[in-house]
């Protein structure tokens, strides 16, 4: 079952999101700065929401995201990258999608896939925004296989830009 917190709830299972977040991505990923610094920046901005899942108690999964606005650093880079037009477009008011992790042992069972459609089931924003790998790996694929588009191959930091537009809804 997936679990969906806001952020003072985040912040209070992050002794089990660091250790999950090295293991997914990596020892090099600096885990003390992602749990003491950038998590709870991020869980205080709006609309903040992160998925986690558990098997048989410890937490095998997460993912998370929030609002996303001009001015904040990772648009900001973004709009650099990208130029005016695909910019004014897609870049502020979005929805970020910030961080999505699976401990490998617990991975190609469909958890990955399931945490992101939690994440973006019934949020009011029209566009969403992530940035992933440029090589085709596990995360592009699974990003498209929901409906996601690649919107730039390379932001210039080995990232790729992807958008989800679900449109203007119709009126009757
Ligand atoms: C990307 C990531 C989150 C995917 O998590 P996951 O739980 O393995 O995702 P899923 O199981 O939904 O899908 C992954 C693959 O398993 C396959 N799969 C899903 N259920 C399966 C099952 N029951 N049996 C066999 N394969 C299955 C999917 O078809 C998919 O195949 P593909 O990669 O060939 O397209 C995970 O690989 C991860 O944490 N990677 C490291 C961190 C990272 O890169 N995060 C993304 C940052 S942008």
């Amino acid at each position: 079952m997936i679990d969906v917190l806001d952020g003072p709830a985040a912040i209070a299972i992050a002794d089990e999101l660091g250790p999950l977040y090295a293991a997914s991505f990596g020892p090099e990923e600096d885990t003390d700065r992602f749990t003491t610094e950038t998590l709870p920046k991020h869980a205080a901005r709006a609309d903040f929401r992160l998925v986690a899942v558990r098997q048989d108690g410890p937490l095998v999964g997460f993912a998370y995201g929030y609002t996303g606005e001009r001015g904040q650093w990772w648009p900001e880079r973004v709009v650099e990258a990208v130029g005016a037009e695909l910019a004014a477009e897609w870049v502020g008011g979005h929805f970020e999608v910030v961080e999505l992790a699976v401990h490998p042992e617990a991975q190609r069972q469909g958890l990955g896939t399931a945490l992101m459609t939690e994440l973006m089931r019934d949020l009011p924003h029209r566009r969403a925004l992530l940035g992933t790998d440029v090589d085709d790996g596990p995360a592009p694929r699974l990003y498209r296989r929901l409906g996601w588009q690649l919107l730039y191959p390379d932001l210039g930091w080995g990232s790729a830009l992807y958008g989800l537009d679900k449109g203007v809804p119709e009126t009757s």
